[in-house]
């Protein structure tokens, strides 16, 4: 993992040829123990059960165009499957229970859009039998009719989910009608814990995400240095881990200098960077369908104004406590709590908040400058999918407990809105949030991020060595 991290780290710096992720994807042995864990839990629903996955809808841009494509992440682990218009049926009842509707080859259409799988293609990416539009569509409607319990695992697509509900309970049937006996399941829970705990060869796939964004934000931070605008530093990262391998972005860049900083989800990227600002850069690249999401707040010149630095090491101190708090059988909300103290008492000393610490922290008047929660689940999406087990009243009722293999991310965050009147206008405009990747461990966790330095002095560092760099 060391050297696989740094080799392109080094080849960054020497500008050699990186090697890079390009292409990866998990083999075709993980999808299918991804299906047969799925199958038994179809099966403990009892006999006559039927999975039906359906594939990510193509999404329109102007012009006739499509957004680029990428694979729904439910349809992705239970199929390896990464073509639209796609179906899975599971029947839990078959010895070869995995039937693939697809596409069929259409050699007008592959020479614009590239290879379709087409039946043969489906049958060798694993599929007991498989079957093309348009027969497929009579394949499902049989398979729907005959199934007792249908388990929909569909987020996105609308039209299909209301072909698959009007197949089960049709429109106007009588109380006699044998369909007035179905059961129609929403199957994303099911998936959902089964994505929550990583298998070794996603916590390689992940890692390789991660590697590509620590060198991407090491770019970025050095780009930093001379740039005139935010976009620089988002393209800087960008550039960087597309160099890598990283066909997708797990989610927009968020590169905000100054007052942008505060902004959450900052989607533009594209203001001025004035001289001694600070930027937050949230990004994480997407290789092999995994995704990182990392987080660093620097100064630009390279040194941190006081103002600045004391937010800083604050944020910093809030992630080390909640890290700590990262081991199997702790509950994942803990760490919440202990960074909002720290924070809370923090802003106290800083004079940012007044009063009494106990007080102060009982108020909650925190949430004023800390404004998001601190953790999620990390994968194949950027917000995971598994439950959080709730949050109640009662604490310690219902929530999630960390279990080794879990992927998360720590990520607590101070924002000083630019019009915040109640503070000296030194404070303002200040945003900071520091966000590592971590699994979690049989004897605690392992920060898959680490390689980022966190430490005020060493980010200072790299954002110097951007000022020396030639052009
Ligand atoms: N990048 C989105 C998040 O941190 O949750
Ligand atoms: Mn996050
Ligand atoms: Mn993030």
């Amino acid at each position: 993992m060391r050297l696989a991290l740094l080799a392109p780290l080094l080849a960054l710096t020497l500008g050699a040829q990186a090697p890079g992720h390009h292409g990866v994807r998990l083999p075709q042995a993980f999808f299918a123990g991804n299906r047969a864990r799925l199958l038994a839990e179809l099966k403990k629903l009892g006999p006559g059960t039927l999975g039906v996955l359906k594939s990510m809808p193509e999404l329109p841009r102007n012009g006739g165009d499509t957004q680029p494509y990428r694979q729904d992440s439910d349809f992705y682990y239970l199929t390896g499957i990464e073509e639209a218009r796609s179906v899975a049926l599971l029947d839990a009842d078959s010895p070869k229970p995995y039937t693939l509707l697809v596409q069929p080859r259409d050699p007008k259409r592959e020479t614009y859009d590239g290879p379709l799988l087409g039946a043969e293609g489906a049958l060798k990416a694993g599929a007991d039998q498989a079957v093309v539009f348009p027969e497929a569509a009579k394949t499902l409607k049989e398979a729907l009719q005959k199934a007792q319990r249908v388990v929909l695992v569909c987020t996105y697509d609308e039209p299909f989910r209301k072909e698959v509900l009007d197949a089960v309970y049709p429109v106007g049937t009588d109380n006699g009608h044998a369909s007035y006996k179905k059961i129609l399941v929403d199957g994303r829970n099911l998936v959902g814990e089964l994505r929550l705990i990583k298998q070794p060869a996603e916590l390689e796939m992940l890692q390789r995400a991660v590697d590509a964004s620590v060198a991407g934000h090491l770019a970025a931070m050095r780009a930093s240095a001379r740039a005139s605008n935010e976009g620089e530093v988002a393209g800087a990262f960008e550039g960087t881990v597309r160099s890598l391998g990283a066909r997708f972005l797990g989610y927009e860049t968020i590169a905000g200098a100054g007052p942008n900083s505060c902004v959450l989800h900052y989607p533009n990227n594209d203001q001025p960077v004035a001289k001694g600002a600070l930027l937050l850069m949230d990004a994480g690249a997407e290789v092999g369908y995994y995704t990182a999401d990392i987080t660093r707040a620097w100064p630009t010149s390279g040194t941190f104004s006081k103002e600045q630095r004391a937010i800083y090491d604050l944020v910093l101190k809030a992630q080390n406590a909640a890290m700590a708090c990262i081991r199997p059988g702790r509950i994942h909300h803990e760490g919440y709590d202990a960074a909002m103290r720290i924070l809370s008492d923090g802003l106290v000393d800083l004079g940012l908040l007044k009063g009494d610490k106990e007080q102060v922290y009982k108020s909650r008047d925190w949430k004023r400058y800390s404004i998001h929660g601190i953790s999620h689940w990390l994968g194949l999406d950027v917000h995971d999918t598994g439950s959080y087990g709730g949050f109640t009243e009662d604490k310690s009722a219902g929530l999630r407990v960390l279990e080794a293999g879990m992927v998360l991310t720590v990520e607590p965050g101070l924002y000083i809105p630019k019009d915040a009147k109640d503070v000296e206008p030194r404070w303002r405009g200040i945003g900071v949030r520091l966000e590592d990747d971590l699994v979690v461990t049989a004897d605690g966790y392992r920060n898959l991020s680490d390689k980022l330095p966190r430490g005020a002095e060493e980010i200072e560092a790299i954002v110097k060595s951007g000022l020396k760099a030639k052009k």
